[in-house]
Order: structure tokens, then sequence, then C-alpha cells
């Protein structure tokens, strides 16, 4: 459904984006912007920055950023109409929804979202009425679950055969190409469509708002030779790093308990909960991502690990160690007895038990030392160095400074080294967690910025990095401007004397608003230039630190801002023009250097009498 723009409007005016995202992130004032630690990307010093005049935010580590419907999508991972209707209900505003305009991708979600629950609830009438769902009813019922419990959880049973799901879907009318696209129904090479998930025992995998966006299927056929869980595959609605299976049914219970249990299946997080444990949550086959520790630290900073005892496990658990360190999450480890999951463990012990098995949970250091010293490494020296040196590694992820100290001392103790011999270690190591996390930025974090950064650098080589620099103020200008001001550089520049492309499309793109828009503003146009990457350009300017434009108001304090502008920017076009004539005359005089044509010669001189009596024109009609 759609919220009419109108209401979007009103409720973008009514509140300040400074105020929404300090309920978050800790901000502080510097110049006009405030500036705080970026909750997007892991950073110890601040490059996350939120300017109230322009209700924007922007990150110059990740270059993440937005308007403030943006911030709440990202932050909370949730969808664009549900950001809205979040800000809508603190600001008490009631919204209708505009059924007549759909907008394409929030329909398009919608559509996804209800073929889910529809396959759902069908998966799990088969399972609880169909004859055929008996097998898989004994199955659950052998495996301690109880009917209350599946539907609870929601679960289901596919039928066998390769047309089921498929008649079931045209009988509905869903769409077969997003029944496609979902996983749901497969397509081979000839074109034929199959279910995807037939004789499979079916987990609907919910939304942190518990809207069902994809399914896992078991095996339960001892005949089917296919991989023991199938899971649909990501979609508009399902984004496998960005979820944690079970978190709807359990964020309440991490909230209250300040404490989230992580383990690794299904059937744990199902049987935990069924037992009274209720704040667990599941990777469910994935290492743990960064996007899913984000998410979880909204609800609490403490979490178990519950990994199983298999070599996967373990290093399962010393890789999420590093992601949840990280973040500065306070993180145990619990190891099961060998053999068992926590599946297993509760089923046998009972919840009592499995309570006793949490308080006994080890700090990281302990649990990393302990596998280290079963390898037998602290036996020879040689060993035992690099055990430590091992051991410190995740000490250098932590960013509390504290923290690190009383876990420096805990090592020496443990090991009956010299403080300092640690702590001179950990500064290598958080050089090159630093070093690290700066390629990272560069490579990984974000293609969008690496797109812009490759664009910019590719039409660096072509201009001087003072005409470079200029052409930036004049895009960072028609941004900020108001008409009179606009109005001067589009009386003396053109889209022409832009050498970088992305800088010309703008100058473009602003231009044609001032010309057809009578209420010509560019501070709405930031957020619907349709082009992630011209619009983390255009953030990033406006945004800039160093640009003149700031210096400039610094050094004449006294004048009002739009005076302020309008001299700023008859400098910066006179400079900007002066420049490019210059260049020109320059390469005049050059070739008349090189040439022994007379009449050339003539020609060539006299276009630099007139390039000089531009520049005179222009300084003249521009200056002070
Ligand atoms: P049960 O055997 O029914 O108890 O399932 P389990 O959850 O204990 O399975 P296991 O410990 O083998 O795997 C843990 C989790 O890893 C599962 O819950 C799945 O989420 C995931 N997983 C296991 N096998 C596969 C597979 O073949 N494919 C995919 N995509 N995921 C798998
Ligand atoms: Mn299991």
């Amino acid at each position: 459904m759609r919220i009419a723009e109108s209401k979007i409007e009103e409720i973008r005016n009514s509140i300040d984006i400074v105020d929404v995202i300090s309920q978050h992130v800790q901000l502080r004032k510097r110049g006009k912007n405030f500036i705080g630690l970026c909750p997007f990307h892991s950073e110890k010093t601040p490059s996350f920055t939120v300017s109230e005049d322009k209700q924007i935010f922007h990150c110059f580590g990740c270059h993440t950023g937005g308007n403030v419907f943006k911030f709440l999508t990202e932050f909370h991972k949730i969808s664009f109409v549900e950001a809205v209707q979040e800000l809508a209900e603190q600001q008490g505003i009631t919204i209708e929804f505009d059924k007549a305009e759909y907008t394409e991708q929030q329909s398009e979600q919608e559509v996804l979202y209800d073929i889910n629950t529809e396959a759902a609830r069908y998966f799990l009438n088969n399972l609880l009425n169909d004859d055929e769902g008996e097998f898989a009813r004994k199955y659950l019922h052998g495996r301690n679950i109880k009917t209350q419990t599946l539907r609870s959880f929601g679960l289901g049973y596919a039928l066998k055969g390769w047309e089921n799901f498929i008649n079931f879907a045209k009988s509905r009318n869903l769409n077969i190409d997003k029944c496609v696209q979902l996983g749901l129904i497969g397509k081979n090479s000839e074109g034929k469509l199959y279910d995807k998930l037939p004789g499979r025992l079916i987990f609907p995998i919910f939304s942190p708002n518990g809207r069902v966006i994809a399914f896992a299927g078991r095996v339960l056929d001892a005949k089917d030779t296919g991989a023991k869980y199938i899971n649909s595959p990501e979609s508009l609605i399902y984004i496998k790093g960005r979820i944690l299976y079970g978190l709807s049914f359990a964020k309440d219970d991490i909230r209250r308990l300040d404490k989230a249990i992580i383990v690794e299946g299904y059937m744990d997080l199902i049987s935990l909960y069924q037992s009274g444990i209720k704040n667990v949550v599941a990777v469910s086959g994935t290492a743990l991502t960064d996007d899913q520790v984000q998410l979880l630290s909204r609800y609490t900073k403490n979490v178990v690990l519950l990994f199983d005892a298999d070599v996967a496990g373990i290093k399962a658990s010393m890789r999420s160690i590093e992601i949840l360190l990280k973040r500065d999450m306070e993180v145990k480890i619990v190891s099961l007895p060998k053999g068992e999951d926590p599946d297993s463990y509760v089923n046998k012990y009972g919840k009592e038990e499995f309570e006793e098995l949490i308080k006994r949970a080890e700090n990281f250091l302990e649990y990393e030392s302990k596998h280290y010293e079963s390898q037998g490494k602290f036996e020879d020296p040689s060993t035992a160095a690099e055990a430590i040196r091992e051991l410190v590694k995740p000490v250098a992820l932590i960013n509390d400074e504290l923290k690190r100290n009383l876990l420096i001392r805990s090592i020496a103790q443990k090991f009956n080294l010299r403080e300092k011999l640690i702590e001179s270690e950990l500064d290598k190591q958080i050089k090159q967690v630093k070093r690290f996390e700066k390629t990272d930025v560069k490579v990984f974090q974000n293609r969008k910025a690496e797109e812009t950064t490759a664009t910019l650098i590719d039409a660096v080589p072509e201009i001087s990095p003072v005409l470079y620099n200029l052409e930036r103020e004049i895009i960072k200008l028609l941004f900020e401007a108001d008409r009179p001001v606009a109005e001067l550089i589009f009386n003396y520049l053109h889209p022409e004397d832009f050498s970088n492309t992305l800088n010309r499309e703008l100058f473009e793109r602003v231009k044609d608003e001032f010309e057809n828009e009578d209420n010509f503003t560019t501070s709405g146009l930031v957020g619907v230039l349709n082009d992630e990457r011209k619009e983390t350009y255009v953030r990033e300017l406006t945004f800039d630190k160093y640009s003149v434009s700031s210096s400039w108001e610094d050094r004449f304090p006294s004048i009002t801002a739009e005076i302020t502008m309008m001299r700023f920017a008859k400098d910066t076009v006179v400079k900007f023009v002066m420049e490019r004539i210059e260049k020109r005359i320059q390469s005049n005089r050059r070739e008349i250097e090189l040439s022994d044509n007379e009449k050339k010669h003539l020609e060539l001189m006299k276009a630099n009498n007139e390039l000089e009596q531009e520049k005179k024109r222009i300084r003249e009609e521009l200056g002070e």
C-alpha cells in the first residue's frame, strides 16, 4: 500500500532529523553540522555527519546517507512504509493509505509478502490436515515438537510430486513469475515449471516484524538426494545476511532479559522456545554477519554463542566472536558436550540443566585459550607465542579502551606474562585492524562509494586540480543556491564548460529545474536524482568540510548569508572562467611557439587578445 506523497511531506516537515538520529547515535555539534560514530560501519573516529539545515545525513566512511526515512530503513532494517509509519506514530499523525497510486517497488514487495503468506498457510494446512502430512506429523512428534509449537512457528509440509504447489498457486491466481522469484517454483532450461520443495518439512522465515519473507525446506524422505535444507533465494524481501531466524519471536524476551542466545539451527531454536527459553535467534547455516549483529544490537549488547562442538562449530564461534566484538557486544561462549546440539541437549536434560549450562558460559578469552590449550599450543614456547598473538587479535577489535586494558591484564595473569608485552602486541594488532578497516572501506564496504570515486578519478587526469575543485564548488553552490545565485551561474556557465561528466550532468539537471520550475529550490532535489551515485556525490559535496564556501563564511562572519553566498558565487564563477580562459591562452601560446606559419601566428595572437578582453569584461561585470 502506498502513503500519499503529501503525508510523507507532512511527516518529514514535522520532525527534525537531528532528534530522530540522536535517539540512536550520540551526536555532537561541529560547525553547522552534527557528527557522531557511524552506526552503519565500525569506526573509532566520527565520520557520520547530520545536517540540520538540509535534513540529511551522510557518512564519509561508508558513504551511506539520505533523509530521515533512509536512516530509519537502514538502521532498523525496515521498509520505507514502516519507517514512515514509525515516525507518523511518534508524531501522532494518522496516515491514510492512498490505494490508487501504487509505486512499483512498494506494491511489488506487498505482492511478494502476500504470496509467501498464502504459501505458508497452504503448507501448514498440508501438515495439519492432509493424509500425506501424517508422515511429517509423526516425524515432528518423534522429535518432541508439540502441535501448539508447530502452529506458533507456522511449520508446514510440501506435498510430494512436481505440480502440487503450482496447481495451488494457479487456483489462487498467484503470480507464477513471482513464485519463481521467491523460489517456491522452479523453472528448468526448457521453461518447464516444477515445485521447488516437494516432500519437505517447511520452516517459514520471518522478518523482525513477523512477515513471511522466505522458506527453508528440510528433507524428510531418505530417498531425497538434495541438500538437507533448501532455502529460498534472496529476493526483494529477503536478504540472507540481514535476517536472524526467530527474531520476531524472540525480540521481546531478548529485551526483557537483556541477553540473546545465538544457535545454529532452526530446530535448536524451536526446541528451546518450546521448553521456555525464548531469547534465542538462529544464524541458520551461514556465518554470522555484521548486519545480523547490528540488527541484534538494537535489542541487547549481551550475547551467548551456542554452537555445535564440532570443528565447523568452533570455527564459526571464533569468526562470530570477532564480528560481535567489533560492535562492542559482550560475548560469552557455551561449549556443548560432544555430539549434542542445543535441541538434543534441552530434550535430554531439560530447561533447568540448560540454564545451568548458560550460566557456565565462558568469556571469549577463556574459550579461545582453552581451545589453544587443547591443541597443545602452550607446551612449546614458539607455538605459545603464536597462540597468545591469536588471543590478542580479538582484543584489538574492542573499541572500549578500559575493557581492552582489563582483558590485557587477564591475559597477562593467565599466562604469567608482563602486561607491557601484551600491550605492545596489542598496539601492533590495533594498527593492523586500522589499516584493514581502511582498505575495507575502500574495497568492500561500499560499492556505491567505489563507483563515485572511480568516476571522479577517471575524469581527473584530463583536468587540472584547480579547475576540478572549482567545478565541484560550482555544483555545490547550485545545490545550495537560491534563484539569484543560480541565475548568475547559468548566465556565465554552460554544461560544455564542465570536463567531469558527473558534474556536467548535475549542472544540466539543476539547470532544467531552474528553467522549468517556478519555485526553484534544489534542497528537495538531492533525494530525487534517482541515481544512488549522483545522490551520494551531491551529499558528499554539500557536506564537504574542506570546501572554500565555509571558510568564506568564517572570513566574513558579519555579512548576511545571502550576500555571502552571492559574493562567493561571483568569486567562484570568476575564478572558474579565468582558469578556463587562461588554459586556452596558454595552449594558444604553446601553439605559437611550435608553429612557424605566419598566418596561424596572427590568428592565435588575435584569439588571445580577445580572450584577454573577455577576462577583463568578466572581471568588470563580476568584480567588487
Ligand atoms: P536437524 O538435523 O533437523 O536437527 O537440523 P539442524 O538444524 O540441527 O541441522 P544442522 O545442525 O545440520 O545444521 C544447522 C543449520 O544449518 C540448519 O538449521 C540450517 O539452517 C543450516 N543447514 C544445514 N544443512 C544445510 C544445507 O544443506 N543447506 C542449507 N542452505 N542450510 C543448511
Ligand atoms: Mn539438530
